[in-house]
């Protein structure tokens, strides 16, 4: 059975992130797709020092959330990233573990499905829904989009339940996401997975 692990970077479990990723899971749910939702924002998850101690040892020299939910991402089929907006970015706590859940493991995400989902009041969707998608496309994570960005809007989840056309989003995301997966599994049968080259690594050099 495919699996897609939801990350809600809110520290609200049943706030407004919440209320759209439970929208996801509904469709999931009818498309046979196991969930696991991954409750971020509510743990006190510190960010990157950037020691370099992943390299060797596989995993976050901090042991916490990052290093449990890590294998279960290796043996997912997709990952949906939801987070409240704060100062026009996606949240701290949910930013820290993202840098460091992609940095500190070496297993492939190569097509794994990657969603992005954004909460706010008022502004800074967008800005925040292009900060998330980044850790998928430099991973080689196809990305799942919908009839819309995807976001909604609320202060509340009971503001959320009243944005219809973000639940909408989230619905079509969900189902587009779903395909994916299921798509991406009979291909990998079919023609295997496209070869990753991984050779070259140059940080700007001055150009001779
Ligand atoms: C520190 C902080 C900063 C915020 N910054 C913004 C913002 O820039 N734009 C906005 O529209 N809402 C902002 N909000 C409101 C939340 O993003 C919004 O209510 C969100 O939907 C809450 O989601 P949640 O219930 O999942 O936590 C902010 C809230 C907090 C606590």
């Amino acid at each position: 059975m495919s699996k897609v692990i939801l990350l809600n970077g809110s520290p609200h479990r049943h706030g407004c992130t919440a209320t759209a990723l439970d929208e996801m899971i509904g469709v999931f749910e009818a498309e046979g797709i196991e969930t696991e939702v991954i409750q971020v924002g509510t743990k006190d998850i510190r960010g990157c020092i950037s020691c370099e101690r992943c390299s060797q040892a596989g995993k976050c020299v901090f042991d916490d959330l990052v290093n449990e939910v890590a294998p279960k991402f290796e043996a997912a089929d997709g990952l949906v990233v939801g987070s409240p907006v704060y100062y026009g970015s996606p949240n701290g706590t949910i930013l820290s573990f993202m840098d460091r859940l992609f940095y500190s493991t070496s297993f492939s995400k190569h097509m794994k499905v990657g969603a992005a989902v954004v909460s706010c009041r008022r502004g800074g969707n967008t800005a925040s829904f292009d900060v998330l998608n980044k850790y998928f496309t430099i991973s080689g994570m196809p990305v799942a989009s919908s009839t819309y960005w995807n976001q909604v809007h609320g202060f509340s989840a009971e503001d959320v339940k009243k944005d219809l056309e973000g639940l909408q989003t989230m619905r079509n995301l969900a189902r587009n996401m779903s395909f994916m997966i299921k798509a991406i599994a009979d291909a990998k049968e079919k023609y295997g997975y496209p070869m990753v080259e991984r050779s070259s690594f140059t940080s700007f050099p001055d150009g001779k």
